[in-house]
């Protein structure tokens, strides 16, 4: 009998968990509320990328459950064949309008957008000069592109300036940064890298996906937070997090966006959003012009939350962003805090390696506007306890 060539796995799992870096899955039973029951257990959930609460806002469930009953469930086919609807073209008109470009193409996923995206704009012979904590779909994306991959330390402009005085005359090459570090909750260097992508005539790109529905005027994101609109050649935005549904999307030139329709992979051959997602987000987006007192909301919780996680004494880094690490480095230790954590009623994974560097392994929280004032004392009293009890503080 064949012996199982699948062996290996089981004795590497053996090894995370020997190691303490199993990851269980954490089973959500009703909605992904401030305050959710998981694995059996009402918990203070500061783990999900809900900012404003919009994943079970009655306007996106009213407005999803009319395409539903107007349009069925499904698209039936990818966008270039017969998978492209008058609802799919709406949404993405209003994305154009709400990152100020000329035109957006929508994705699968946030995932999809950038692998699709940088993957289709660089080839061969080109250059990808990319933060050092970009996300994981960055990564993939400049490696399916085959161009030479160069990273610079996180926020290091004067690194990337070193890269580009290196590189032969006239390659093309790509900035690409993310607007907000989804593990550190800082932002990326945006002023400076647009600077040095004029300088050395280079592509700009910023992923935004934490970004969008909580930075700038309405939720437009770090390139309005910073004004840097015009100066941004790609900008990828998540319909995922803030905007509480699923998707990711590319706003920028009418040629941009054309050419992505060409070349885009994701695009090309894969299934396009049910219509209801694509209601969802529109309502999502009226939902962010007509009620703005949502994100003021976010950041007035995340502004108490990470004064309370920094007078506990815990190291927070140099988060900006409703994102707040606590780090604690040996990644055994994150899983224990995190599991501890639950047991007293707060939810707040645990991230270690390959996450986040080996050493630099921590709880990530996420505040949004839904937890109230009691969620969030309630949050910090089990961090002041269990922390001490870990011998974190
Ligand atoms: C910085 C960043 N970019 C892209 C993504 C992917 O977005 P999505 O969840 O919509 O695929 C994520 C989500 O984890 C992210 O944190």
């Amino acid at each position: 009998m064949r012996r199982d060539p699948l062996e290996f796995l089981t004795a590497e799992l053996a090894q995370l968990n020997e190691r303490g870096l199993l990851r269980p899955l954490r089973v959500l039973e009703a909605e992904q509320t401030a305050r959710a029951l998981f694995d059996g257990r009402s918990v203070v959930n500061l783990s999900s990328n809900n900012y404003l609460g919009l994943t079970t806002h009655p306007r996106l469930r009213a407005q999803a459950l009319d395409a539903l009953a107007k349009y069925g469930v499904g698209s039936g086919s990818v966008r270039t064949i017969a998978g492209t609807m008058a609802i799919h073209l709406e949404l993405e008109q209003r994305l154009a309008a709400f990152k100020k470009t000329d035109a957006c193409v929508v994705f699968q996923s946030g995932f999809t957008a950038n692998a699709g995206t940088v993957s289709a704009l660089l080839s061969r012979d080109d250059l990808i000069v990319s933060d050092a904590l970009n996300h994981a779909s960055i990564i993939d994306g400049a490696r399916l592109s085959r161009a030479a991959i160069k990273v610079f330390p996180h926020r290091d402009v004067g690194a990337a300036r070193a890269i580009l005085d290196a590189r032969p005359r006239g390659q093309r090459t790509l900035i690409i940064s993310d607007g907000v570090f989804s593990m550190d909750g800082d932002l990326g260097a945006l002023p400076a890298l647009c600077e040095l992508a004029e300088e050395f005539s280079c592509i700009m790109m910023v992923d935004d996906a934490h970004a969008s529905g909580v930075f700038g005027a309405q939720g437009r994101g770090t390139v309005d937070h910073f004004g840097l609109h015009g100066r941004v050649d790609v900008q990828v935005g998540t319909l995922s997090k803030a905007i509480g549904v699923l998707g990711g999307y590319v706003a920028g030139s009418r040629a941009l966006i054309e050419f992505l329709h060409q070349r885009a992979r994701p695009f090309l051959f894969s299934t396009s959003h049910p219509p209801a997602v694509a209601a969802a987000c529109l309502a999502a987006l009226d939902v962010l012009e007509s009620e703005p007192g949502l994100i003021a909301q976010l950041w007035e919780n995340a502004a108490f939350f990470k004064q309370g996680l920094r007078s506990l004494g815990f190291d927070t880094g140099q988060s900006e962003s409703p994102i707040t690490p606590v780090i604690v480095g040996d990644g055994a230790l994150a899983m224990r805090f995190s599991d501890r954590l639950f047991q007293a009623g707060v939810f707040a994974q645990g991230i270690g390696y390959p996450t986040v560097p080996e050493g630099k392994a921590r709880v990530r929280t996420i505040v949004t506007a839904t937890h109230t004032r009691e969620d969030l004392e309630f949050a910090l009293q089990q961090f002041a306890s269990v922390g001490r009890e870990l011998g974190i503080t």
